[in-house]
């Protein structure tokens, strides 16, 4: 194939030049030029979905396209894309080195009904197969290539041609066209690129795997978020089984929308009931723990809260917290001085999310302020009570959305009393779980520890 002209471009103004610099002359910011094609035609460098000569049509006479979506075969896997891989959808799965991408990734082209092809540009065939092998029963249908060239990839594909494409990963992809190495700007977009044009035009989905840096950004360019249809993201700590799927975008779906897997020795397993897993077994009381009824996606999720305040040695005292927002604590523990008293301007305050999930939802609010409470004095809360609400400045707790599937949950989960904001209309409750109405954090305060 013919080598197209590729030119450096500046990212911040659009400037070019035939050579690499590290100032632009044009606008003067350093580090900005990147390789890219020069397209001899003025044909936009990526023309999906354009054809040449195509005229408006109303909306409403649109060929409906019946899009049947490719089952993963995992129920956590679907509802995170929002009920299955669309044909000729791109969906990039992001997450930190050893979260466990080529591991479900396998999982799914051993488990998805047809032709796969699992193309890796990172391991070797014995390792895959060793992998394989260790996640149980292989597809008879599932083809493997160790290829990192785009067009190979394409070649082969043509070949085989597979219901699903899995390229593990796009760091490693690089295409003829541009002569920088792997892994840099431009590489990483034209192959995206030249793949997502492939998938579009032929109505085959591709699952790509991104690495994504230690601060959480995809390694390589932010541009490939707006390139491809979903973006997923795949979290968890190493030292912690569960792993969590998340969407960031998604073109065919809701973006709120979460899927626990946990990591065994044979694979990834679905969680069915999170809630089981995240609350820890212990019988004891211990003081900093408070239970939250919180509600991730569509789904009511228990998570347990932990706390410790302690003296602080040195004359700033430190905040940390793993899994919920340091600002948002610093702004709840200031309601706590000003509100309920408590002087906790000279203490340590550590504060972590059990299972090493992040939470977003705000009703964990009083689950923090309970469990810091419970901390500072050293009193255990009972274990059967679980909190949501969020709190406000004045120390009032606001009102927090879908109540009822948090109540639910809870009885669910054998709780025997759950403190609420005030509601303004009734809720269902049952004989076997209390529901304790709140309005102000000193009332909860009053209740738990009085
Ligand atoms: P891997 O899928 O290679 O991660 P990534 O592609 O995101 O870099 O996962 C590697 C980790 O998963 C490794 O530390 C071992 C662990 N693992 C298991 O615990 N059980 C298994 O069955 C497999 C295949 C891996
Ligand atoms: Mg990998």
């Amino acid at each position: 194939m013919a080598k197209s002209k590729t030119i450096y471009v500046c990212q911040s103004c659009g400037a070019k030049s035939p050579k690499w610099i590290g100032k632009c002359n044009a606008c003067h910011e350093w580090n900005t030029y990147s390789e890219e094609i020069e397209s001899s035609s003025n044909k936009p460098a990526l023309n999906v979905g354009y054809a040449t000569g195509s005229k408006p049509v109303l909306i409403k006479d649109l060929p409906e396209n019946q899009l049947e979506r490719i089952s993963t075969q995992f129920n956590e896997f679907d509802r995170v894309l929002g009920g299955g891989i669309i044909p000729g959808s791109v969906v990039l799965v992001g997450g930190e080195p050893g979260i466990g991408k080529s591991t479900l990734l396998l999982q799914v082209a051993n488990a998805v009904r047809g032709k796969v092809l699992y193309v890796s540009g990172e391991e070797s065939a014995e390792q895959i197969k060793l992998r394989a092998k260790r996640l149980g029963k292989i597809n008879d249908e599932a083809y493997f290539l160790s290829e990192i060239l785009v067009e190979n990839i394409l070649n082969q594909t043509k070949h085989i041609q597979p219901k699903l494409l899995i390229v593990d990963s796009v760091q490693t992809l690089r295409t003829e066209q541009l002569d920088s190495s792997p892994g840099t700007v431009s590489q990483i977009r034209e192959s995206t690129t030249i793949l997502l044009q492939y998938a579009k035009e032929h109505s085959m989905p591709i699952l790509l795997v991104g690495h994504i840096t230690k601060e959480g950004s995809l390694a390589g360019p932010k541009v490939l978020e707006h390139v491809v249809d979903t973006v997923l993201q795949f979290e968890g700590d190493n030292s912690f089984n569960y792993r969590i799927l998340r969407a960031h975008k998604n073109r065919f779906g809701s973006t709120s929308e979460m899927g626990i897997f946990s990591m065994q020795s044979n694979g990834l397993k679905e969680v069915d009931n999170p809630s089981e897993l995240l609350l820890s077994n212990h019988n004891e009381n211990y003081s900093g723990i408070a239970t939250c009824a919180t509600i991730e996606g569509m789904r009511p999720l228990l998570i347990e809260v932990q706390a410790l305040v302690s003296t602080a040695v040195y004359g700033t005292p430190q905040r940390s917290a793993t899994g919920f927002e340091v600002r948002r604590l610093n702004m709840l523990l200031a309601v706590l001085e000003k509100r309920v008293g408590f002087k906790l301007s000279t203490k340590d305050v550590f504060l972590n999310i059990a299972g090493g999930i992040k939470v977003a939802d705000t009703a964990i609010d009083l689950a923090v302020i309970c469990a810091i409470l419970s901390s500072d004095l050293d009193r255990a809360i009972n274990k059967e009570i679980c909190f949501a609400g969020e709190v406000g400045l004045s120390g009032e707790i606001r009102q927090t959305g879908r109540i009822q599937q948090r109540i639910d949950e809870a009885h669910k989960l054998g709780y025997k009393k759950i403190v609420i904001p005030v509601q303004k209309q009734a809720v269902q409750s049952t004989t076997k779980l209390q529901i304790i109405e709140a309005d102000k954090i000193e009332k909860v305060f009053s209740q738990l520890f009085q």
